[in-house]
């Protein structure tokens, strides 16, 4: 694509945050979708307020969202609710309030497997693969609402993974944290997403397979699939970040291009170790 904003590598690229409006300031404020212009986003969980079944509320007019060519991080503490940001914009949490809109389609009403059907893939937080399933068997599950031949696909996942190409006969238990972490992506891309969904794909491995799943993932975004991703490695992620979102008590905190939260003292003295 030769208007890619990521050609260049990676880290944050300004050029690629278009906001015609001229409002992607950093707010501290609710309501921080229309100060980020992200209402007409790819793929927007507006201002959602909900909990688990007939729980109390986990988010509180929580707003996460991703424009098409853009990678979108979601950090926050611990039980901040960015997990239950993204199950909500999955279709897994019961939405009281706000909405859930996909290239302008509203599928707040969809359950999960018709999301899929429409172009989401998710890595969820845990159990994103099958373990006692071989590699292959596990991406062939990915490509399980596909009538279509999808070895072309499995193809390109083994292009993005070559380490999965080469184990792709072993147990997906029996692989590397960071490895497994690769099978979860692959799986997810096997439906072909319009847009990507991960929750925390770094959990647990180190720094360097950290990086390189980063680049993987900036990979990804390259070839046109808008990733919105929750974080740990807050600092990391947002190095490659378009957008930023910090979650506290399920609400948004702070919200910014991956820079602007960068720099932004608060942020920093709060969420980046100064
Ligand atoms: N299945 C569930 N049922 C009820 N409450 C839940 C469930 N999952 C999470 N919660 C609660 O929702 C709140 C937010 O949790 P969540 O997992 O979304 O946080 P998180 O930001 O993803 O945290 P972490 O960084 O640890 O992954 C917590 O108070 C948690 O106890
Ligand atoms: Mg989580």
């Amino acid at each position: 694509m030769s208007d890619n904003p990521y050609k260049d590598g990676r880290g944050n690229k300004d050029a690629s945050i278009a906001n015609p409006k001229g409002t992607g300031t950093l707010s501290a404020h609710p309501g921080t979708g229309a100060a980020m212009n992200t209402q007409n986003a790819f793929l927007i969980g507006d201002s959602m307020t909900g909990g688990y079944g007939n729980g109390p509320d986990i988010l509180h007019d929580c707003t996460v969202a991703v424009d098409a060519g853009e990678i979108a991080v979601i950090v926050g503490p611990n039980g901040a609710g960015k997990s239950t940001a993204m199950k909500a914009v999955f279709g897994m949490l019961n939405v009281r309030q706000g909405s859930v809109r996909l290239d302008g389609e509203d599928i707040t009403d969809l359950s999960p497997q018709d999301r899929v059907a429409k172009g989401m893939g998710f890595v969820p937080q845990t159990s994103n693969i099958f373990t006692s399933m071989t590699v292959e068997e596990n991406l062939e599950m990915g490509a399980f609402i596909r009538r279509d031949d999808f070895r072309d696909t499995m193809a390109q996942v083994y292009d993005l993974f070559p380490i999965l190409k080469e184990k792709r006969r072993q147990a997906a238990g029996e692989l590397s944290g960071g490895q497994r972490q690769q099978v979860a992506v692959g799986r997810a891309l096997m439906t072909r997403p319009k847009v990507l969904m991960l929750d925390e794909p770094t959990a647990g491995v180190s720094p360097i397979v950290m990086d390189e799943l980063f680049d993987r993932i900036i990979e990804v975004a390259r070839t046109g699939i808008p990733i919105l991703m929750v974080e740990q490695n807050a600092r990391q992620a947002l190095e490659i970040a378009d957008k930023g979102y910090v979650l506290v008590q399920g609400a948004n905190a702070f919200t910014g291009t991956g820079k602007e939260l960068l720099a932004d003292p608060e942020v920093r003295k709060s969420f980046l170790g100064g």
